[in-house]
């Protein structure tokens, strides 16, 4: 039995990876599979907040009873992301729209293609290859926190070393009340994980559990952060 933790709250999360199109049929993308994403969308609408998940291209059915918005480029996540949370006058700031809670679970990349083909590159006679361009994409997370009145914020970091030092530095480098570490960098794809809780207090280790187990942890710890 999972005690309505989160009732009456609104949650907005990004999951998966991002997509990055080189051209109509080639794009840069990642290894991130959204499952992490996925089971904490699930154990929100499971502790009754009413969730909006907003995706990368993955190979997951949406939870039931969460509204999913499917995006492919960092860029689109971003402006969905903003337009779930930006400009809803506070009387209109109910059901649908805002968010009490912003999580980001999404590998989004960091770089995207600036010269991107229009048409599909073909191979040049003489061998040469084409040249990619690359400009840096929006931080999301950063940007959500960054608003007049954000959301609780809550961040992934996966590091393959030093968690403990890196962690409690990216959770004040973005500016976020809980940044979540993944321990290793063997969590994509994988039906486990291990996860260490950063917040103003310290952190907080949850022992190697399945991510659905993990999930529901986490929300408990959000919740109980929320009061
Ligand atoms: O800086 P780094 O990519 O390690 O930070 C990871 C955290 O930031 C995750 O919560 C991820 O979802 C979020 N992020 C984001 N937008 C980016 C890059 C990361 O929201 N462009």
């Amino acid at each position: 039995f999972q005690p309505k933790l989160l009732k009456s709250k609104r949650l907005l999360l990004t999951a998966g990876p991002t997509f990055e199109p080189i051209d109509p049929v080639r794009g840069i993308t990642n290894l991130s599979s959204g499952k992490m994403g996925y089971a904490i969308a699930r154990a929100a609408r499971e502790a009754g907040a009413e969730v909006t998940l907003i995706s990368g291209p993955t190979a997951l059915a949406a939870p039931y009873g969460v509204r999913r918005i499917n995006v492919q480029t960092a860029q689109q996540m971003h402006d969905m992301v903003m337009s779930q949370l930006v400009g809803i006058p506070a009387s209109e700031q109910n059901a649908r729209n805002g968010a009490t809670v912003f999580v980001a679970v999404a590998a989004v990349a960091d770089w995207r293609v600036v010269n991107a083909s229009a048409q599909k590159l073909k191979k040049n006679a003489d061998g040469s290859a084409p040249t990619l361009v690359f400009e840096q994409n929006p931080d999301i997370l950063a940007a959500v926190a960054a608003l007049p009145k954000p959301p609780y914020c809550v961040g992934f970091a996966a590091e393959s070393e030093q968690l403990l030092r890196y962690g409690e530095a990216k959770r004040i480098k973005k500016n976020v009340p809980l940044l979540v570490g993944n321990i290793g960098h063997d969590t994509f794809g994988k039906d486990d994980n291990q996860l260490v809780l950063f917040d103003a207090n310290g952190h907080t280790s949850l022992p190697r559990a399945g991510k659905q187990q993990l999930a529901r942890q986490l929300i408990a710890e959000i919740a109980h952060r929320l009061d």
